[in-house]
């Protein structure tokens, strides 16, 4: 078997179960993972905190253009093989994945300064080579030269049922009908943004999960893997 090295991009819409298949596979086989919806999320997080979003959800895209250039952006790799997100050097792994965040983050992710800047980051992360990202717009366009491309899919109603359970096995408060709502909402903004749309890329493999448990994902994703690098 070939040991090059490649770029993975799992691509697909908000709680597809993308992010537990691309750091399990990431930790089996070596690779580093990155979630880059997690650097969305930041950067939605500094806006929140420096009052760049107005309560009628209209964004200072001025004021935090400017700030990009200051807002850092590092993973700390954990031994389970997760990762926590640092925003200027803070911890702020539990805060971005709070509802408040998830409210904004898709106007955020819609601004094209945002993009570029963190496109540019992600570009960077994946200049060695044998790294796994997710996100929504990987395979099109950050690594549009990925060799391994993949687009995952699943209902709303099984991406919402997924991300309440998982949010009230943390405590938060929420309902599923908020959930499936804020699911929803992201689905369409992500979907027709004019910047790097949620699109799949025409080379990418397709995936439904609604069906799959977490370990039919993995052997499903390793296989296609092993498969992939073969063939270099
Ligand atoms: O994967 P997630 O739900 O944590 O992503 C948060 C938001 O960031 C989501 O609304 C879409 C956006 N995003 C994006 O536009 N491009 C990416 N590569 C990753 C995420």
């Amino acid at each position: 078997m070939s040991d090059k090295k490649i770029i993975i991009a799992l691509d697909g819409y908000s709680s597809s179960g993308k992010s537990t298949m691309a750091r399990r596979l990431a930790s089996k086989i070596g690779y580093r993972y990155i979630d880059s919806g997690a650097m969305y999320r930041a950067v939605t997080l500094y806006a929140l905190n420096n009052n760049l979003i107005a309560s009628d959800g209209s964004i200072d895209t001025a004021k935090l253009s400017a700030a990009l250039p200051s807002i850092k952006i590092d993973f700390k790799p954990m031994p389970d093989g997760s990762q926590r997100t640092l925003l200027n050097g803070c911890d702020v792994e539990d805060e971005i994945r709070q509802l408040r965040v998830s409210d904004n983050v898709s106007p955020i992710a819609a601004i094209k300064e945002v993009r570029s800047a963190l496109t540019d980051m992600q570009r960077e992360l994946g200049r060695n080579k044998a790294i796994v990202m997710d996100g929504r717009d990987i395979g099109t366009t950050v690594f549009p030269d990925a060799e391994l491309k993949i687009f995952v899919n699943a209902s709303a109603e099984m991406r919402a049922r997924r991300r309440f359970l998982e949010m009230t096995a943390k405590g938060d408060a929420v309902s599923y009908e908020d959930v499936l709502a804020n699911v929803v909402r992201r689905d369409h903004i992500d979907e027709t943004r004019q910047e790097s749309p949620l699109r799949r890329a025409d080379d990418a493999i397709d995936l439904d999960n609604s069906a799959m448990t977490i370990d039919q994902q993995d052997s499903w994703l390793e296989n296609i893997f092993r498969e992939t690098i073969s063939k270099l």
